[in-house]
């Protein structure tokens, strides 16, 4: 038996599935992936975009990052990976996306009940104050975007390095990922941690680890079946009865 049928036979004969995205699973819509040679964060050091530090020395220039971040992610579709992962939450009872991906393709696919441990692109937050909003507006209308109740400078409501994840929203995707029967892990290098610890947990488990990623991460060898292509491509077959 091949991969694909094995991992097929696999899902249709289990109650409960958890799924991991990361970057990779939104290539296909156009989005930059992190690690890449073109990546994200090319011409944008990390440091000067994505901590709570640079924001507090300038926050216009991380408000540029995430403004043309927000524009790329409103300007693109969700893919067939996307629609796949929604569709294949159709047929079980206990089913968990989680995702590290904060631009909300995933919802835009159908998919419900999306666990976002890196956040969102699509909230804006007041520290100061405590208070959060769902913002879709692009590009916004003005730069540095301020609290309305209390006057101070908003953040997107993205994990940075060196912050901690929403640890309810984390939490739940761990108790997913014990509970799973499967875990398929979908376009991630698996190199940032927490998030990537979820792999040896699920191994840990007794989870079926099914990876998709067109190249070897650094958790492939924890798969039980590596699927190597592009999740838009990938995932459709996966899926397919
Ligand atoms: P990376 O950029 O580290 O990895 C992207 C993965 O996607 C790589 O393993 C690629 O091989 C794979 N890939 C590329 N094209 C693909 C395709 N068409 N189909 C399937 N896979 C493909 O992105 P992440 O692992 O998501 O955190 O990065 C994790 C976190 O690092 C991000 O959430 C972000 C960043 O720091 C925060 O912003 C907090």
């Amino acid at each position: 038996m091949n991969s694909l049928a094995q991992a097929k036979e696999v899902l249709a004969s289990s109650q409960s599935v958890a799924v991991l995205t990361g970057a990779g699973v939104s290539a296909e819509s156009g989005l930059a992936t992190f690690r890449a040679v073109d990546g994200l964060w090319e011409g944008h050091r990390v440091e000067d975009v994505a901590t709570p530090e640079a924001f507090a020395r300038n926050p216009g220039l991380v408000w540029e990052f995430y403004e043309m971040r927000r524009i790329q992610a409103a300007e693109a579709s969700p893919n067939p990976a996307h629609v796949s992962i929604a569709n294949l939450q159709r047929r079980y009872e206990d089913f968990t996306l989680i995702t590290q991906n904060v631009d909300g393709l995933h919802q835009r696919a159908g998919s419900t009940g999306v666990l976002e441990v890196h956040g969102s692109l699509w909230i804006i937050e007041c520290r100061r104050c405590g208070t959060s909003r769902e913002d879709r507006q692009v590009p916004q209308p003005s730069l540095p975007p301020k609290c309305s109740s209390c006057g101070a400078v908003e953040r997107p409501a993205i994990v940075w390095f060196g912050e901690g994840l929403p640890e309810d929203v984390y939490l739940r995707g761990v108790e997913a990922v014990e509970r799973s029967a499967v875990f398929v892990v979908v376009g991630t290098s698996a190199q940032v941690y927490p998030v990537a610890g979820l792999i040896p947990l699920a191994r840990r488990n007794g989870s079926f680890i099914i990876e998709v990623n067109p190249e070897a991460s650094a958790l492939s060898h924890m798969a039980h079946v590596e699927l190597r292509g592009k999740a838009g491509e990938v995932l459709p077959q996966l899926v397919a009865p």
